[in-house]
């Protein structure tokens, strides 16, 4: 195994473990202050070790985006699992049962299309299964938005054999949540019903959550290795980022121009609602070098803002827009101390995006 990053092959995937665990304990420090579950979300790391890791140090369980995800982290001795996401589709439904069989699984459900099958896959199991309500309180993407069609879905889940009502789930927490949460909750009392849990999440927000105090549960992922995007929201300072891209300078023949050996298949082109001339990345030590163009292979960094120009053969490292979807890319991923690599890990729930 390589033992400092200049023997690694780029473009390669680092994590600065002390960043990494500091901002672990930071936010677990915050719940715990704020009585407040936390429940990680591994869609970020989508490492057994730091799953365990967040467990250790006292989430309340682990979030699944994917139920591929959710297999290798099963796999892995996680037991307690919320699968953030709406199961469609028979063979999904009945991976669902399988692992509710193998662990304390929760799910979400946005309709009633989504509860049927559920009850179908609980039945088959031969399991409970608790169902939160997901909710949607203006961002627009899954989720039920009047609060009194979600207490409707949570009555049809409380009557559904085979199903358990949980509670209620959003995604993030924006302005209109804690509106949209106490309207759901009075319905949900005048029905009888109790949620027991209150899911939000989102790394952006995760500080002031204890500013909606009927959420009794944070879901964050981001938060372990931050991002460009994070830096950029104010969530996260620079130092607070413990994920970059190693990548190799290979050409430089303009004097204000280099090209990196990390393209879009290293950093990824997800710009997070930037605007492309904001660009891919930040290049440490080169403040104002502008990733500005990305192909497949190849990253052209615009260096005029800069005072000096690294040459053909240095390295750098690139903090990416979007450590989730980067981390997605690689097979390994070192976790390094300053230039020492403590150790190669296989991204073991990478590409499980079924
Ligand atoms: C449903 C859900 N919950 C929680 C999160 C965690 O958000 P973040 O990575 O900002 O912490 C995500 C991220 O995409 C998500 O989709």
């Amino acid at each position: 195994m390589p033992r400092a990053t200049a023997d690694l092959l780029t473009p390669a995937l680092l994590v600065d473990v002390d960043r990494a665990r500091r901002n672990l304990a930071r936010m677990q420090e915050y719940c715990t202050g704020h009585r407040l579950a936390l429940r990680p979300h591994v869609k970020t790391h989508k490492l057994p070790l730091f799953a365990r890791e967040q467990l250790a140090r006292g989430a309340a369980g682990i979030t699944c985006q994917k139920l591929g995800e959710a297999e290798v982290m099963v796999d892995a001795g996680c037991d307690d699992i919320l699968l953030s996401y709406e199961v469609v589709g028979e063979r999904n439904l009945l991976r669902l049962g399988a692992l509710a069989r193998r662990c304390r699984l929760a799910t979400i459900a946005d309709s009633r299309a989504v509860v049927d099958g559920l009850a179908w896959a609980a039945a088959r199991a031969g399991v409970d299964l608790p169902v939160l309500v997901d909710g949607d309180a203006g961002y627009g993407r899954t989720g039920i938005a009047a609060p009194h069609d979600a207490v409707a879905l949570a009555e049809a889940v409380a009557s559904t054999p085979g199903l358990r009502f949980a509670g209620l789930f959003t995604y993030p927490t924006l302005s209109g949540t804690r509106d949209w949460l106490r309207q759901a909750l009075q319905g949900l009392a005048r029905s009888g019903l109790a949620a027991p849990v209150v899911s939000s999440g989102g790394t952006p927000g995760a500080l002031a959550t204890h500013e909606v105090p009927e959420i009794t549960e944070l879901r964050v992922g981001t938060y372990i290795y931050n991002d460009r995007t994070m830096v950029r929201r104010g969530a996260a300072a620079p130092e607070d980022c413990a994920l970059s891209v190693l990548a190799t300078v290979i050409s430089a023949h303009a004097a204000d121009r280099v090209i990196l050996d990390a393209g879009s298949k290293a950093l990824t082109s997800d710009l997070v609602q930037h605007e492309a001339a904001l660009g891919h990345g930040d290049v440490l030590g080169y403040p104002g070098a502008l990733v500005g163009r990305l192909y497949e292979e190849h990253a052209v960094c615009d260096m005029r803002a800069c005072a000096a120009l690294p040459r053909v053969g240095d390295r750098v490292r690139v903090v990416p827009n979007h450590a989730c979807a980067a981390v997605n890319l690689y097979d390994e991923v070192a976790l390094v101390r300053g230039d020492e690599v403590l150790d190669i890990l296989p991204v073991a729930a990478r590409g499980r995006s079924r």
